[in-house]
């Protein structure tokens, strides 16, 4: 009887229905929650994440992907493929009566020599600024070829570059800020050098100012005596009345004179500006902004180099920020006030643009791979090429090198070199392509560590990765290897399951 691990059923059920989104040909999948929204996407940390199954299996895998997302932002198809296809290697193994820990050590074996042919076919062009610009243009590219939004690939590879630039060595993902506004298509999306804060000013005060000096707060500015709840005040005349009405007005107004003493033109708070000092606000040539979410102080006090106050008593203690503008601007059928202008030339705004809330949440996720996967590539410089050429390349390498090995190691090596293969041919089947076509003449010794022999998809042929312009980081593949191995051999070493 055929052997099989006992968890390799429920693996190979969710690889094999991830496996059909590898690639720029992938094919998208409808994920449908409890409520009934759809959501179109061919994300693999998405389509994960929302697969309901709570087997061993899923939660393994779940785990292994989600780590990949949060370290590196992309690769979670390739990783459950490659998990997938080495599980089903190791079954062929064991039925061959190699016992699961020489397969555990021949696979881990592969991994080293794998990673060593990566990092000596990788390349780092980060001494010379401009080829490096073109290889970073290029890595956005590849993460965003096979992303729903690949038709507009360029726009969005330049976005996210331009934003990536302006962090200006501070690599921190939080920094960024991005809008999605319903309507409009995908094409209209631009970078905008601002901040918006998706508000209007207040009643009756100018749509737009010069050198402005912004006060963001976090603070109630009602009268703190009507706030004490159910608190009850007796009074014998209606006089009485008007006489404490007329004293809580001058506690709001008071706290708005202090606001002024700050020399500011500017207020923004998280939380509620009442009418009446709305209108003193107004008075006195300052722009008031209520209620702004907390998400949007928190950028534009990074943007405009101030404190979110939670007082404003003390004159000296607070950081005033600054911008040369704040308008009010729409977008759409939205009104957004826009600061621009800053002193540290702050990181602006992604404004995405779609017709429906799908596509700018899926937008949005292959933004966020985009970003993640250019930072890491600003972190660690060094490259290699995409399109299935490393795992091809390694593959036969490792093959090649197999021969050295005893017998039992060396099946194993051919099984991890053919696991490997699996993702160029998946990708290329995933295109109606037949890759073994492509490679059977193709002898073992002419792939050598330089050679950028890739998938050519357009084409139906094998072309070169350095003239089609696709990258990827070499960490990104590295961590893929041991992550996908470290999984196998978990999935390898589970022989039973016991549920309390
Ligand atoms: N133009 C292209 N031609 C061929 N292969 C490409 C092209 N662009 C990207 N690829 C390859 O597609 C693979 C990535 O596909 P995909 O983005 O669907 O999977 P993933 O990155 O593993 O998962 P996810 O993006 O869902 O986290 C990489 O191997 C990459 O080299
Ligand atoms: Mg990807």
């Amino acid at each position: 009887m055929r052997q099989k691990f006992s968890l390799s059923d429920d693996v190979m059920k969710i690889v094999q229905s991830l496996s059909t989104t590898l690639g720029p040909n992938g094919k998208d999948k409808i994920l449908i929650d409890n409520e009934g929204h759809i959501n179109t996407t061919n994300d693999g940390a998405t389509i994960l994440k929302n697969i309901k199954s709570n087997t061993i299996a899923s939660l393994i895998l779940k785990d292994v992907c989600s780590v990949q997302d949060l370290e590196l932002g992309d690769g979670t198809t390739t990783i459950c493929c490659l998990i997938g296809e080495m599980l089903r290697e190791a079954e062929n193994l064991m039925n061959q009566n190699i016992h699961p820990h020489s397969i555990i050590e021949g696979y881990r074996i592969s991994a080293k020599i794998v990673i060593d042919i990566l990092r000596k076919s990788s390349f780092d062009n980060s001494f010379n600024y401009d080829i490096f610009l073109a290889d970073l243009l290029d890595i956005a590219k590849t993460t965003l070829m096979s992303k729903f939004i690949s038709n507009y690939c360029e726009t969005f590879s330049r976005i996210s570059l331009s934003v990536i630039l302006k962090l200006k060595g501070n690599l921190n993902r939080g920094r960024i800020n991005i809008l999605k506004i319903l309507g409009g298509s995908l094409k209209d999306s631009y970078l905008d050098n601002g901040i918006l804060i998706e508000k209007s000013f207040g009643i009756g005060q100018p749509k737009k100012l010069l050198n402005a000096r912004i006060m963001i707060l976090n603070c109630s500015l009602d009268s703190d005596k009507i706030k004490i709840y159910g608190a009850k005040v007796k009074v014998k005349k209606l006089s009485q009345m008007a006489q404490i009405e007329l004293s809580e007005n001058k506690r709001l107004l008071d706290k708005c004179k202090k606001i002024l003493n700050h020399g500011i033109n500017v207020v923004v708070n998280r939380q509620l500006i009442y009418d009446k000092q709305e209108r003193f606000f107004t008075d006195h040539g300052i722009i008031s902004i209520e209620n702004a979410d907390f998400e949007g102080i928190e950028k534009l006090s990074l943007a405009v180099n101030s404190e979110i106050a939670s007082s404003f008593d003390d004159i000296k203690k607070i950081k005033i920020g600054k911008a040369d503008l704040v308008e009010e601007i729409s977008i759409g059928s939205k009104n957004f006030v826009r600061f621009s202008g800053f002193e540290n030339n702050g990181i602006g705004t992604i404004v995405i643009r779609g017709s429906t809330d799908e596509i700018l949440d899926e937008a949005e996720r292959a933004l966020n791979d985009t970003l993640c996967v250019l930072i890491n590539s600003l972190k660690n410089s060094r490259f290699v090429w995409g399109a299935g050429c490393c795992e091809l390349k390694a593959s036969r390498i490792l093959q090649d090198i197999s021969k050295n090995f005893d017998f039992e190691y060396s099946k194993c090596l051919n099984s991890f070199a053919r696991a490997l293969m699996s993702i160029p041919t998946i990708i290329a089947y995933n295109s109606d392509i037949d890759i073994k076509n492509l490679v059977k003449n193709i002898p073992l010794e002419c792939y050598d560590l330089s050679s950028d022999s890739c998938l050519d998809l357009k084409n139906s042929k094998l072309g070169n990765a350095r003239n089609l312009g696709i990258i990827e980081p070499l960490k990104l593949k590295i961590f893929t290897i041991l992550s996908a191995t470290e999984a196998v051999e978990i999935f390898i070493r589970i022989n039973k399951i016991f549920l309390n």
